[in-house]
């Protein structure tokens, strides 16, 4: 596991910008996991920023999502699908039919579980994959229980999931209470992980991921036995990590 101290929220940004514009250069082609929430949105602004000065190509670039909410269409402002249109591919030269993100208003979910894991697998896998951690130390939607699910797959969201995330909602009884994730196989596959934190909001549960025990009551722990780790984060959100 390798760590980047970053000074702040924009330096996390920079910093995790760079190792993904690095491997755009090096394989055009890439397929990069990406994520939502507050976390990497300055890293975003950063590759959209070297994209204008013209440092990066996304032309051939191949991006899969996370997660994405049930019930939410594309439309819908508060959808995965309209925050990665608005924070980054409608602002880089990515061809949409490259962007890949579960379909949150499908009939059968199922299939779409079963359809999304092929596509990854179709793509080659994933080069790189950016993380957030939630409260409860979920990654992607994956949220903690009594065993780590493999594949992607429908999930209920914890009522602290849905407290954290009201704040991108009108009201908490307008947040949706499934979504749809990969699985922990599914980013346990991807060949690189870089994993972004910031804020003393997340000191412990980074510490208890990275420093406690491996057990799907923390799901971000099973990071543990992944051999291509990064974490950049902030000095608040790395505040706990030596005291565990
Ligand atoms: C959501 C997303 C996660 C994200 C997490 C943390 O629940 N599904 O992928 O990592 O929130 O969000 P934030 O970065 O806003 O703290």
């Amino acid at each position: 596991m390798n760590i980047y101290k970053a000074s702040d929220y924009e330096d996390m940004g920079r910093i995790a910008a760079k190792i993904i514009a690095a491997e755009v250069v090096l394989k055009p082609d890439c397929v990069l996991g990406l994520a939502t929430g507050s976390s990497p949105v300055s890293t975003y602004e950063h590759l959209i920023k070297w994209y204008e000065e013209g440092y990066l190509d996304f032309s051939k670039v191949k991006t899969v999502n996370l997660d994405e909410y049930v019930g939410l269409s594309e439309d819908n402002d508060q959808s995965y699908h309209y925050f990665m249109d608005t924070c980054l591919f409608s602002r880089i030269n990515i061809d949409k039919n490259n962007t890949y993100i579960p379909d949150g208003v499908c009939k059968d979910a199922e299939a779409e579980c079963d359809d999304y894991e092929k596509k990854i697998e179709n793509l080659g896998g994933i080069d790189i994959q950016v993380l957030g951690i939630g409260q409860n130390g979920h990654i992607g939607f994956n949220e903690p229980g009594k065993s780590f699910v493999k594949r992607t797959h429908v999930v209920e969201l914890t009522k602290s999931t849905i407290e954290a995330n009201k704040r991108f909602f009108e009201d908490v009884s307008m947040v949706p209470t499934s979504a749809i994730t990969m699985g922990i196989g599914t980013i346990m596959k991807a060949r690189k992980i870089i994993m972004l934190v910031n804020g003393e909001g997340k000191a412990d549960i980074l510490a208890r991921a990275f420093k406690g025990d491996i057990t799907p009551e923390v799901p971000a722990s099973i990071l543990q036995l992944h051999p291509d780790v990064t974490i950049v984060a902030d000095e608040a959100a790395l505040s706990r990590m030596n005291e565990i």
